[in-house]
């Protein structure tokens, strides 16, 4: 296998994104991603896009947006692992250049999510559970399902409903000051608690929005970033990847995700490295109890203790292992299939010490990060591990 970089990254707005049609809100992901590797369109020999979307006008959706922003000749794949999928294409594009098949690629992440109502949205996203058991039977939605592991885990481990507010605060003080994030605002902890019960104990706060966005990433071969002459190229060191059941019943316990356990594994074996390294990460908040399970998973911290990392303010910066510093899903926003994707782009950032402003810059030792990108209820997990 072959050493793979990042040498290009690009992160549209995210919000409602009623103002762009698909191909404009890729293409303001893609447009910057391929300036800053310095590579034209036609250097492209790979394009992996990760979406989800079937509600859109358009129902092979990668194709107008490789037309659209001048990728039309590239070896064209959609990507799609429910909010997994732009893991699931950084995964894909990786193999591509890896392997030796292709030198250049470009990952592109794309949701529009705001295209239905939130109903309809919130149907469509529940389906993607476990239709037949769960949905059909039970009516089960994503809050739903994550207000299950949350019952779980305060009911075994005492954890409270502050403790999950105190991970909304935290991303929402971020999100106010990243220009690119859909919820740009502050909440105190009463505002959180105190905030519209979705399904208990998940209110408003502990729920990501539903949003539209894009990112894009360059990948490189280590003779082409020679040839680029990167400046600071962003070495995935490792990846892993896992799946579970969609059928929640047959999971052994709802107090971590088993699927996200086995990709951090596969990927700190493969960078050779564990926890410990890690300077900074962005895990898959898109409800807050998801992000405490994260931390656990992801071995941040003992099995039932993630509660307290984030009553000690071990995840904030000047905190042992600064986690979701960009606003994470909960308040930058979480287009689902743009994700896993604005994951790695805030990361490469963050590792060539580039985020603006810099009170979002976290402070490096190990020049490590890591993105952890979850897709339903752990049906997926796609775990990158960068190095500077
Ligand atoms: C919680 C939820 C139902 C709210 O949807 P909604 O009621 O249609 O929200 P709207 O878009 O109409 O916004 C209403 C207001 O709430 C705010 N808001 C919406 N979602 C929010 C959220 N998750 N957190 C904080 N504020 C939110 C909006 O900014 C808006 O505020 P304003 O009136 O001051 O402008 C929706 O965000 C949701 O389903 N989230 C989960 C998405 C999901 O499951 N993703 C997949 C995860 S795996």
């Amino acid at each position: 296998m072959r050493r793979v970089a990042i040498v290009g990254v690009g992160h549209s707005k995210f919000g409602d994104r009623q103002d762009v049609n698909l191909r404009e809100l890729a293409f303001e992901a893609v447009k910057p991603a391929l300036e800053d590797a310095g590579v034209s369109p036609r250097e492209i020999s790979y394009v992996a896009v990760g979406t989800v979307g079937s509600w859109y006008e358009e129902l092979f959706p990668a194709v107008p947006v490789a037309e659209y922003c001048g990728l039309s000749g590239a070896s064209l794949v959609r990507v799609e692992a429910a909010c997994a999928s732009g893991g699931a294409a950084v995964h894909a594009a990786y193999m591509a250049v890896a392997s030796g098949l292709t030198d250049v690629a470009l990952v592109v992440g794309i949701e529009k999510m705001r295209e239905v109502d939130t109903p309809l949205m919130v149907e469509f996203l529940g389906r993607g559970g476990s239709y037949l058991w769960e949905f059909e039977n039970f009516g089960m939605t994503f809050p739903g399902y994550y207000a299950l592991f949350a019952t779980a885990y305060m009911n075994r481990y005492g954890a409270t409903e502050e403790d999950l507010a105190l991970v909304s605060v935290k991303a929402h003080k971020y999100a106010a000051i990243n220009p690119l994030a859909h919820l740009q605002k502050e909440i105190s902890i009463e505002q959180a608690l105190n905030s519209i019960v979705v399904s208990w104990p998940l209110k408003l706060y502990d729920c990501s929005p539903i949003s539209d966005g894009s990112a894009a990433l360059v990948l490189a071969s280590e003779e082409k970033v020679k040839e680029l002459r990167a400046d600071t190229p962003i070495w995935i060191a490792g990846i892993g990847s896992s799946s579970s059941t969609a059928n929640l019943s047959y999971r052994e316990d709802l107090l971590g995700i088993e699927s996200a356990i086995k990709a951090s594994q596969r990927a700190y074996k493969m960078a050779g490295l564990g926890p410990d390294r890690i300077d900074v990460a962005s895990v898959h908040d898109c409800f807050t109890i998801a992000e405490l399970l994260a931390y656990e998973d992801l071995g941040f911290c003992r099995r039932g203790e993630g509660y307290k990392m984030i009553r000690e303010g071990e995840t904030e910066i000047g905190g042992r292992i600064p986690v979701n510093i960009d606003g994470g899903l909960k308040a930058k926003g979480h287009p689902i299939g743009a994700t896993g994707v604005a994951m790695v782009a805030e990361q490469t950032k963050q590792l060539r010490e580039e985020v603006k402003p810099t009170a979002r810059q976290a402070p490096l030792k190990n020049y490590t990060a890591l993105t952890h990108n979850v897709g339903g209820t752990g049906h997926y997990c796609y775990v990158t591990i960068l190095k500077r």
